[in-house]
């Protein structure tokens, strides 16, 4: 693991939490205040990464999961090392919607996957970076489904009990790693919660500038 000058931001939920919203309202922000920031998604974010995406998103393929697992792991690969590593060593802000917390909440308390395995994984797929900070953005799976409007894709198609470990297994690295990872209520009114989420940013931003 080596010591970059930028900020890693990365959010989290489950499926409808309502991560992409808050994203866009972010990155208004920065862009309101001039914050030299990247944006980017997993999978995705590279051409490779986004056609990994769609094989694992695309209803007509059942996977099984330890090629789902690594499929993950393949993007997120490609996308650390491409983009994620520069960014930050160009001293930007990364925001990324999901990164390997995604990989243990769906693939391992979800799926049932070696929590272990998956740590080992995400450490050689990463080169060890960690996030600054995680937004996970908490909410109630019935919630989730309410709010759902497209057609399911081959995750989201998965049964309500999936979901729910994902949801708890989420709670459960938060309660872990509570100075990293920082649950808000996806419930609350979506204006008072990007308040919050800026607050967030904001320091850690700030405290960055002041350590170089
Ligand atoms: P998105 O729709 O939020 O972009 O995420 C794509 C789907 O992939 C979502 O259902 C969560 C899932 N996912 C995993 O199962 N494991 C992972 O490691 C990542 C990054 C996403």
């Amino acid at each position: 693991m080596f010591k970059t000058r930028g900020t890693f931001i990365t959010l989290e939920g489950i499926d409808g939490c309502g991560k992409s919203t808050q994203t866009e309202m972010l990155i208004n922000k920065f862009s309101e205040l001039g914050v030299d920031y990247i944006q980017v998604r997993e999978p995705g974010g590279t051409a490779a990464g986004e056609a990994i995406r769609q094989i694992l998103l695309d209803n007509r393929y059942s996977l099984l999961l330890q090629t789902e697992l690594l499929l993950y792991m393949a993007a997120r690969s490609e996308l650390t090392e491409e983009i994620i590593i520069p960014a930050l060593k160009a001293g930007k802000v990364v925001l990324c919607d999901r990164f390997t917390d995604s990989t243990l909440a769906y693939q391992g308390y979800g799926g049932g996957a070696n929590l272990e395995w998956i740590r080992i994984l995400n450490n050689n797929a990463t080169c060890g970076i960690t996030p600054d900070l995680t937004i996970l953005l908490d909410l109630p799976v019935e919630d989730a489904l309410k709010r759902r409007i497209n057609k399911a894709d081959r995750m989201e198609s998965k049964d309500y009990h999936f979901h729910q470990r994902v949801r708890l297994g989420y709670l459960e690295l938060a309660s872990v790693e509570p100075y990293r990872i920082k649950v808000l209520k996806a419930t609350e009114e979506r204006d008072s919660l990007h308040f919050k989420i800026w607050a967030l940013a904001e320091k850690l931003i700030d405290d960055s500038k002041r350590a170089f």
